[in-house]
């Protein structure tokens, strides 16, 4: 394993104590929770790896500015410092904040479906983003790289578009039809794997020629510009804020789940490059939906938080530990033959548990089988991204079979320390041997949407 592994850049001030309940309890409370992590209460699970969505830890200065949080209606003083701020690293002149990811995307995507029979392109859609391209009538396609379900292989930008299927996709369904292409970046469904600048270029051009409009799903927007200038020759003298800059420069709109790379608890924005004819559609729906163009759904503290947060996450020394966390966990997993996305993603690992457990069905769920075990192994939640997250076919109702079937070990910022990292691979490791008898799960009870949040199971026998 290699030992370069850079420090965390902070210490503690304040801590959150964990405690790991018997074996005996976790059993019984797994039983409980109808053998979903979901449905487990936080108080019984150890180490939380469920998300990195709102889990972070803030620093004191983030502590410090939700004191001058204005709570005014309309108007905030927090709002301007927000605004300021997201204004600098985007470079857009348009900024509404949300209540988090999914609150920007009910504002936005509506907006753009302009009649029926309308796609969108993504490298890959996340979930609520693709809830919210299906309610708005719209279909969400996914045009990813080839090599980004080649687990082993290393690839540097796992997360880009097929660019080759994407001017294909266009052709199909015609120009005029396709309501936006959406840039995830990091790409969370393929392993938070990232996105190069050359790639986003060249889907910029793509756009462009057939008058798309182009949006950034920049939830780990810092991550990724990191990973560029890790890992992309052209970019490596630049600062991240450059490369963030010049990643904003490509799109018309951006989209933020801030709860990632804004390392704040709760907060979303939308912020559009120059077309105030949209700006003023999204104030229009954002009152309705989120609340007062200049607070949309967030109190005046939160913003005046995530103005801070924005600019943390954006300095290269957290950066470069951020990364490191998540590699050096993976170092540890591949090093006892784990099978998992390689390289490293920017906010998790994920475990490919198709080829840990060939001898679950893909409709037994053996991604849900395995993160099952892990709780029982170490009290550490885990969550699944494979065909039971994908649901069924709405014509045939068929469970729709995953193009892989993860385990998302997704790590919160500034949280965990490499103690418990270490401690998470061994108990990884200890399931992985014993994979042989690991049993699938099958449906008590399961929900007609968004399923793997409320289904309840049991082991096969
Ligand atoms: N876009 C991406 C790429 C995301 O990863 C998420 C959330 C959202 C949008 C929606 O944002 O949760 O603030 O409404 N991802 C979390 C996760 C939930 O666990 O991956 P939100």
């Amino acid at each position: 394993m290699q030992n370069n592994y850079s420090l965390p850049p902070f210490k503690m001030k304040v801590i959150e104590p964990i405690h790991l309940i018997s074996k005996e309890d976790r059993i019984k409370k797994l039983k409980e929770a109808g053998y979903n992590p979901f449905q487990l209460r936080s108080d019984d699970v150890f180490i939380d790896l469920l998300t990195d969505s709102g889990t972070g830890a803030m620093s004191h200065f983030q502590w410090g500015a939700l004191m001058i949080g204005d709570e005014s209606y309309a108007g905030s003083s927090s709002f301007f410092r927000l605004e300021k701020v997201v204004k600098e690293i985007t470079g857009y002149r348009y900024i509404i904040p949300a209540h988090q990811g999914r609150g920007a995307e009910q504002v936005v995507i509506p907006l753009l479906v302009k009649h029926p029979g309308m796609v969108f392109i993504s490298n890959i859609h996340f979930d609520t983003t693709r809830a919210h391209v299906e309610m708005a009538g719209a279909r969400a396609i996914d045009s990813v790289c080839k090599e980004c379900f080649d687990i082993h292989q290393y690839y540097p930008f796992k997360g880009n578009f097929d660019l080759e299927l994407l001017e294909k996709i266009i052709q199909k369904y015609h120009k005029e039809n396709v309501a936006g292409i959406i840039m995830t970046i990091t790409n969370n469904s393929a392993g938070g794997q990232p996105v190069s600048l050359e790639n986003m270029k060249a889907v910029a051009k793509i756009a462009k020629n057939n008058n798309i409009p182009l949006l950034i799903d920049g939830a780990r927007y810092a991550e990724n510009s990191y990973f560029i200038k890790l890992r992309e020759e052209a970019y490596k003298n630049k600062s991240v804020r450059e490369i963030a800059l010049e990643t904003f420069d490509l799109a018309d709109i951006f989209l933020m789940s801030s709860k990632k790379d804004g390392l704040v608890n709760i907060g979303g924005l939308i912020a559009i490059k120059n077309d105030v004819a949209f700006f003023q559609q999204c104030q229009t729906r954002i009152v309705p939906m989120e609340g007062f163009p200049t607070y949309g759904g967030l109190a005046g503290r939160d913003m005046d938080a995530l103005a801070v947060g924005l600019n943390e996450a954006l300095e290269e020394e957290y950066l470069q530990y951020r990364l490191d966390e998540v590699r050096f966990l993976g170092d540890l997993l591949r090093d006892a033959g784990v099978p998992i996305q390689y390289p490293a993603g920017g906010h998790a690992i994920f475990v490919d548990c198709k080829e840990m457990c060939p001898n679950i069905p893909y409709d037994q769920f053996p991604a849900q089988a395995v993160c099952n075990e892990l709780y029982l192994e170490g009290g550490i939640r885990a969550v699944e991204i494979g065909s039971l997250l994908l649901g069924r076919d709405p014509d045939t109702m068929e469970n729709i079979k995953a193009d892989a079937e993860f385990m998302r070990l997704t790590i919160p910022r500034r949280t965990y320390t490499q103690e418990h990292l270490r401690y998470v691979a061994m108990c990884v490791i200890k399931v992985f041997e014993r994979r042989s008898a690991i049993k699938g799960v099958k449906f008590v009870y399961e929900s007609p949407i968004l399923r793997h949040f409320t289904a309840k199971f049991e082991p096969v026998e």
